[in-house]
């Protein structure tokens, strides 16, 4: 496939992606293809590099080798800022700002108008179940309250291609269920998602399913795809079939 239809296709290609950490191999030479408009769901065991190979792609941590490139553009892309949401795994707002403060301050880093932003923040924190928090200090917040926070922030500018590292952690039951209502409604919208998560239960809503083990893609396609390829009821039982495949 020429470089130009490629780009056209995915939203995220790489070539022999890898990072190395003092010799251990965090990912190894790693081949995405992720189709523009695809919620992808990466899965896999503590330490499998999940969270590095999304840093990698964000652009915050260079690779060791290979390249990334994010709708046609070579990371680390700056035509590419506005058009990417990036939810870290771990806390990426400031707990000394109001729920307020941080999306503003996110709003800012990016080229929206007011109006937008108002429009943008009402319709955020409807989804995140906090408008009457609006003005509480984050660090007044509960955990499951602060990661609501950062979800919002990470999708304030409405991005294209959205990076969501466990985003449901710690979030209860019910305000699960809405954010992947949002979750489905932005991929209705042509969004391309991708996000990490532990629970089978989510990664069967995915419309692909990467499954990562030791740095590697051991495995990727339609939750049903894995799960017929494999024999498996569930996908817990397919990742492990494919993992057992990798020992061999
Ligand atoms: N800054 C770092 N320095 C050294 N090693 C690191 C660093 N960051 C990550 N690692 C190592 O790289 C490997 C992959 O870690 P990574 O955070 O990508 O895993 P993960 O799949 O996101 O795991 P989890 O499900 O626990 O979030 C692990 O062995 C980890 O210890
Ligand atoms: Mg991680």
């Amino acid at each position: 496939m020429n470089m130009a239809a490629a780009e056209e296709e995915f939203a995220i290609l790489t070539k022999d992606l890898r990072k190395e950490y003092d010799g251990l191999v965090a990912v190894s030479d790693l081949g995405l293809r992720i189709r523009k408009g695809t919620l992808y769901g990466m899965i896999g065991p503590n330490g499998s590099g999940k969270t590095t190979t999304i840093k990698m792609l964000v652009g915050l941590l260079r690779p060791t080798s290979g390249e990334a490139f994010l709708m046609g553009e070579k990371v680390p892309a700056v035509r590419n800022i506005d058009r990417i949401g990036y939810m870290p795994q771990e806390m990426g707002i400031y707990t000394d700002l109001s729920v307020h403060e941080n999306l503003e301050l996110f709003s800012d880093m990016y080229s929206i108008g007011k109006g937008d932003f108002r429009r943008r923040e009402a319709e955020l924190l409807g989804m995140i179940d906090l408008e009457e928090r609006k003005g509480s200090l984050v660090s007044h917040l509960s955990g499951g309250m602060r990661h609501r926070v950062s979800l919002a922030c990470a999708l304030v500018h409405d991005p294209d291609l959205i990076f969501l590292d466990e985003p449901t952690v710690g979030v209860d039951p019910e305000l699960r269920v809405g954010f992947w209502d949002h979750f489905r409604e932005l991929r209705r919208r042509g969004k391309t998602i991708v996000l990490t998560t532990h629970y089978m239960d989510e990664a069967v809503r995915c419309d692909v399913v990467g499954m990562m083990r030791q740095g590697e893609l051991i495995a990727e396609g339609t939750p049903s795809e894995l799960m017929t390829v494999t024999g498996a009821g569930n996908l817990e039982d397919a990742f492990l079939s494919y993992a057992g495949r990798a020992r061999a």
